[in-house]
C-alpha cells in the first residue's frame, strides 16, 4: 500500500499537533511537527537574547543545528544536541516566534529540511503553509480551523495543565494576533490550498476529527 504524504494546516488551537499525532500513530507514519522547528529558533534568539529582526534570525537559521525525532509517537527536539521539546511550549516562545517565521532566509531553510524529512513518504506534516508551499504534491491535504473562541479555550486548558494560569480573553487576544501575523505575512501566508479538505474542528471531538483524516487516507490510497 502506497505510504502517503499527508499535509495538515490551520491556525493556532485548531487541534492540527493532536490530531496529526494520533493519524500518524494509528497510520503508522511520521508525524512531523513544523511548528515546532520554528519555536526552535525562536527559542534560541530568546536564549542568545538575539534582536529578532531579519538579519540575525537568518544568521541564526544558518548556523542552527536543528533536529527533530520521531519515536514511539513522541517528538524531541534537539537545538546543538540539546533537548528542549518542553523549553518550546513556553508563553515567551509563544509569543515571539510569530515574528520570527516571518524572516525569510529561514523560511527558506525549513522549506529544505522539512521537504527532505518527508521525501520518503508516510509521514504527516502540520504547519501552517505545508499544502501550499512545503508539500504541494501532498496526497492528502487538510486545513483543520475551529472558532477562535474555542481555539483559545483548548490553549489555556492545555496551559493550565501545564501550570500556567493565564487570562483567556488575553489568550483570545494574543492567539488573534498570531493568526493576523500568519496570515498576512509576505511568504507563505497560512492559507487553505485549493485542493484542501476543510475540517471544522469547533464541534468535534479529537476522536472524530482522527478518524475523518484515516478515512481520507484510505479514499486516497484505493484510488491510487
Ligand atoms: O503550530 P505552532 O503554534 O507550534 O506554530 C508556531 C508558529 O510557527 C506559528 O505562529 C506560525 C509558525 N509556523 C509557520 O509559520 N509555518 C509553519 N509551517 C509552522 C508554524
Amino acid at each position: 500500500m502506497k505510504r502517503l504524504i499527508v499535509a495538515i494546516d490551520g491556525p493556532a488551537g485548531a487541534g492540527k499537533s493532536t490530531v496529526a499525532k494520533l493519524a500518524a500513530q494509528r497510520l503508522g507514519y511520521t508525524y512531523i511537527d513544523t511548528g515546532a522547528m520554528y519555536r526552535a529558533v525562536a527559542w534560541q534568539a530568546l536564549n542568545d537574547r538575539i534582536e529578532p529582526d531579519n538579519e540575525s534570525i537568518a544568521r541564526l537559521a544558518h548556523k542552527i543545528d536543528l533536529k527533530l525525532s520521531y519515536a514511539d509517537g513522541k517528538t524531541e527536539v534537539l537545538v546543538n544536541g540539546k533537548d528542549i521539546t518542553d523549553a518550546i511550549r513556553t508563553p515567551e516562545v509563544s509569543r515571539l516566534v510569530s515574528k520570527v517565521a516571518q524572516v525569510p532566509a529561514l523560511r527558506d531553510v525549513m522549506l529544505k529540511l522539512q521537504r527532505n524529512m518527508a521525501a520518503q513518504g508516510g509521514v504527516v506534516m502540520d504547519g501552517r503553509d505545508i499544502g501550499t508551499h512545503v508539500l504541494p504534491n501532498a496526497d492528502i491535504k487538510i486545513f483543520l480551523t475551529a472558532s477562535i473562541s474555542e481555539r483559545a479555550k483548548r490553549r489555556w486548558l492545555e496551559l493550565k495543565a501545564r501550570g500556567y494560569n493565564i487570562d483567556l480573553a488575553e489568550l483570545e487576544a494574543e492567539i488573534a494576533c498570531r493568526d493576523k501575523q500568519d496570515c498576512e505575512r509576505d511568504i507563505a501566508p497560512l492559507i487553505a490550498a485549493t485542493d484542501a479538505i476543510t475540517i471544522d474542528t469547533t464541534k468535534l471531538t479529537i476522536n472524530d476529527t482522527v478518524k475523518k483524516i484515516i478515512e481520507l487516507c484510505k479514499e486516497r490510497q484505493t484510488s491510487v
